[in-house]
C-alpha cells in the first residue's frame, strides 16, 4: 500500500491517505509537545517507541474483543490502520487522581477516586480542549445518545482489559485518553494510539512516573522509560 496525500499532522503524528480508500497510515515523529505548544523538543526514537508500544497494546486489545483501527506495524514509524470518520472528541478514563483533575478540583495526586471518573473532551487546539459532557456532544451534532451509550461500554471495556494487563507489568495505569471512529460500515472503532503519550503509567509501589509526564514536568530521561515500558510489556505478552 502507498502513501498518497497528508489528510492530518498532529503533534505527535501524520495520517497519510493510502492509494486504498480504505486505509490510512500513521507516521510516528519524535516531535514532543506539552501545555498546547508551549513546550517543545524532539526526543530520541519517541516515535519508534510509542509505535510498538502503541502496536502492543492495540493488539492485546483485539484479542480480547476491541473492535480498533490497528491492521499492523508497517515498519519502525509507521502502522497500516482502517480508515474512519474520526469524532472530535477525546474520552479520558481517570483510574487515579492526577494532572489536570487534580488542579481543578485540589485534590492530591494520587489519591483513589470512589468510582472510576470519564470525561469527555472536545479536539480543539484553539480552545484548548474543553470538558464538555454528553448534552453538549448531542447539542452541537456531533454524534448521537446510542453512539455515546455504545462508547462507554467500550471504554470501560478497554479500562478492564488495560488495568491488569499494565499491573502484570508492574505498572499502574492512572489514567489515559482514547478515541473512536466511524467506519465505513458505521461501526465505532477505537483509533488513535494508547502509549506512554496518552496515559499515566506510574511503577506500582514505587509510583516512579514513566509516562510524558517526564518530558511536561522535567523529571527525567524519556527515551529510557518508554525503552523501559516496552520491555515489560514484550515480556509480558
Ligand atoms: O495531562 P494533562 O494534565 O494535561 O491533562 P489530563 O486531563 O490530566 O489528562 C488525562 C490523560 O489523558 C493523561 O494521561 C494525558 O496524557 C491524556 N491526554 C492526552 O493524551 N491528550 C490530550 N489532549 C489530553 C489528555
Amino acid at each position: 500500500m502507498k502513501k498518497t496525500d497528508i489528510l492530518h499532522e498532529g503533534k505527535a503524528k501524520v495520517i497519510y491517505a493510502t492509494d486504498s480508500p480504505k486505509h490510512v497510515i500513521l507516521a510516528f515523529k519524535d516531535d514532543a509537545s506539552a501545555y498546547f505548544g508551549i513546550k517543545k523538543s524532539s526526543i530520541q526514537n519517541k516515535g519508534i517507541l510509542s509505535n510498538k508500544i502503541s502496536e502492543i497494546i492495540f493488539t492485546h486489545l483485539a484479542k480480547n474483543g476491541v473492535k480498533t483501527h490497528f491492521i499492523q506495524r508497517l515498519n519502525d514509524r509507521e502502522q497500516l490502520c482502517l480508515r474512519t470518520t474520526p469524532l472530535p472528541l477525546e474520552f479520558i478514563v481517570r483510574n487515579v487522581i492526577a494532572g489536570s483533575l487534580s488542579r481543578r478540583l485540589d485534590i492530591k495526586e494520587g489519591t483513589v477516586p470512589q468510582n472510576t471518573i470519564f470525561e469527555i473532551c472536545l479536539k480543539n487546539d484553539l480552545l484548548r480542549d474543553p470538558m464538555i459532557n454528553r448534552t453538549h456532544v448531542t447539542a452541537i451534532g456531533i454524534t448521537n445518545d446510542e453512539t455515546l451509550d455504545k462508547i462507554k461500554e467500550i471504554i470501560q471495556q478497554v479500562n478492564a482489559i488495560m488495568v491488569p494487563f499494565f499491573k502484570s507489568a508492574n505498572i499502574n495505569l492512572i489514567d489515559f485518553k482514547l478515541e473512536f471512529g466511524v467506519d465505513a460500515q458505521g461501526e465505532i472503532l477505537l483509533i488513535d494510539e494508547i502509549s506512554p503519550e496518552t496515559a499515566r503509567l506510574w511503577e506500582c509501589d514505587s509510583q516512579k512516573i514513566l509516562d510524558s509526564d517526564l518530558f511536561r514536568r522535567d523529571l527525567g530521561n524519556v527515551e529510557e522509560s518508554y525503552t523501559d515500558i516496552l520491555n515489560r510489556l514484550q515480556t509480558n505478552i
